[in-house]
């Protein structure tokens, strides 16, 4: 079988975002648009030569050709060894899982995550390195350096592999292993949690719960894991056949796009408990009868009763969470009297730290939870976590809340997102911002007195490289913060976050409504960036 070198040209639009490479599909079907990228990353990383490589997808539109691709182009390039989940399907985690388990130098992820798939939606590959985690920033740049004068590419001429046959075959001189994306995921959920109390819980006769896989890749493994190992009634996982539209859905776990869910969890006769994750499975939403667990309230309690769950009963190291996320994990870190890291949004901040054992639990406010069991968040995790916590405090989800609120007391918190924005204003609006930042310590807006206010930036603890610009901060007196960021994951336009959070000890007013609680903070935000003059927006287009 012979090596093709493929003469081709740069595309100078290769630098992976927050998460990897995304893109509207039209655009990775550009002849040489992902082979050129896929190059890059064998151009850039040795260690794959004679390695093991694992792939798979979300089961998005294209995941199937760029699998075929990919397979080609990593055979020409002396591959030993790939694992590739059966149909071509893998959920991020399981990626990160199986990296690890078989020590692999590294995988390569195809998803666009929450983003909407089909022909006219988004397509996204991501390289994750040998710890099971998304490469860092240095890869990433280099693989991003080497797309713009990448002049060639090896494939071979061979027809597509059957991705949906167990088994192994040949490839050139590369070893092909297609194996059960779901199995050696589900079976390290095992080494974690207490299945026989999740299956008490299951079979006890008054608990009802249901998961949306929302027609993306949780599907398969939530049907295993919950249903088949842990003994839920059939049923229990909705939306479980990955398509490559997601039924024309939107695979983001959140009040919006999971709202026939929320929809389930309301009145007497309410679910006690759902949840939902998004279209590569590294995303969660927790709710309750009648309640919804913030992810950064969710974190909080997590790390708060870790020791009740027999992979974490020797305690937690430490605790990450990103900027924009809620102070309220650093409250249960400060009791249990562990580090709490404060790193950028994206989950690859988080490597270092896990790798270097300086924390346990990490999440962030956009739905992502995980531990050090992978490198990746992980929506199936945090779904099992709380289904063991339900079991052994044999509480309610909104009482666990209550009670945490009353122990630690309650950080209100809210996201407003204004999307589609023209890039151009809202680049000036955080420059406006930036320009601000010197003046406003000591300042009184509305009730509160800005304490600090900055343009974050973070240096790494463990190999000291530093990010900067990362998202306005302005933090209260009162504890209250106010953050702006511009989304690192669109596709198209702007997205402008607006993250507001305070900080409440006083039980009696734990129950408020959110929005309610931060209306004062929230027209501080809106006057202070001038957003509707700038924007011309006077809402955002989504609250979460
Ligand atoms: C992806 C990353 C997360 C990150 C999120 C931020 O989902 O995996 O780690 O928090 O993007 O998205 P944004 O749109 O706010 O940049
Ligand atoms: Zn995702």
């Amino acid at each position: 079988m012979e090596t093709l070198r493929i003469a081709t040209i740069p595309f100078h639009d290769q630098r992976p975002g927050t998460s990897g490479l995304r893109k509207q599909v039209r655009i990775f079907q550009q002849p040489g648009y992902l082979e050129n990228f896929v190059q890059a990353i064998f151009d850039t990383q040795p260690e794959l030569k004679g390695g093991t490589l694992v792939v798979g997808g979300d089961g998005r539109y294209f995941n199937r050709e760029a699998i075929q691709v990919i397979l080609r182009i990593a055979a020409a390039n002396w591959v030993r060894q790939i694992l590739i989940g059966q149909y071509g399907f893998f959920s991020t985690p399981a990626v990160s899982c199986v990296i690890r388990k078989y020590q692999a130098q590294g995988g390569i992820v195809l998803s666009a995550s929450h983003n909407p798939g089909g022909p006219d939606g988004d397509f996204g590959i991501k390289f994750n390195v040998a710890n099971g985690g998304p490469a860092p920033e240095s890869v990433t740049e280099a693989i991003f350096a080497r797309t713009r004068v990448i002049d060639h590419y090896l494939t071979l001429d061979t027809p597509p592999l059957d991705l949906d046959r167990l088994g192994g075959t040949k490839l050139k001189d590369t070893a092909i292993e297609v194996i059960d994306p779901v199995c050696d995921y589900a079976d390290l959920m095992e080494t974690i949690f207490d299945f026989d109390a999740i299956h008490q819980l299951f079979n006890s006769g008054h608990f009802r719960m249901r998961f949306d896989a929302m027609h993306a890749i949780t599907g398969p493994y939530a049907r295993e894991i919950l249903e088949n190992r842990l003994g839920a009634e059939p049923g229990t996982v909705l939306n479980g056949n990955p398509l490559e539209d997601f039924g024309s859905g939107h695979p983001d776990p959140n009040l919006v796009h999971a709202h026939a869910l929320v929809e389930m969890t309301r009145g007497l006769k309410g679910l006690d408990f759902a949840a939902a994750s998004d279209g590569d499975g590294d995303r969660n939403m927790i709710l309750g009868r009648d309640c919804f667990v913030t992810p950064s309230d969710s974190l909080a309690i997590l790390a708060a009763n870790a020791h009740l769950v027999p992979g974490y009963r020797q305690g937690i190291r430490g605790i990450a969470r990103s900027m924009p996320t809620s102070q309220a994990a650093k409250r249960v870190a400060d009791f249990l009297g562990v580090e709490c890291y404060e790193t950028p949004t994206g989950w690859k901040f988080f490597g270092n730290l896990l790798d270097a054992g300086r924390i346990t639990l990490c999440g962030e406010e956009s739905f992502g939870t995980g531990s050090d069991h992978v490198r990746e968040k992980d929506g199936l995790w945090a779904v099992l976590f709380w289904l063991n916590l339900l079991a052994v405090r044999q509480q309610s989800v909104a009482e666990i809340l209550s009670d945490h609120w009353r122990r630690f007391g309650r950080n209100f918190y809210t996201r407003h997102d204004y999307e589609g924005l023209d890039l151009k204003s809202a680049e000036l609006l955080i420059d406006h911002l930036r320009r601000l930042l010197p003046d406003l310590p000591g300042h009184q807006l509305g009730a509160e007195t800005v304490s600090y206010a900055d343009d974050f930036a973070y240096t790494d603890p463990i190999d000291g490289s530093r990010t900067e610009r990362q998202g306005i901060r302005i933090g209260f007196a009162s504890g209250a913060r106010i953050v702006y960021r511009l989304s690192g994951t669109g596709t198209s336009g702007a997205t402008l976050r607006v993250y507001l959070e305070s900080f409440e000890p006083d039980p009696d007013r734990h129950q408020l409504d959110p929005q309610e609680a931060l209306r004062p903070l929230v027209l501080i935000a809106r006057e202070l960036a001038q957003i509707e003059t700038r924007t011309g927006r006077t809402e955002p287009d989504v609250i979460t």
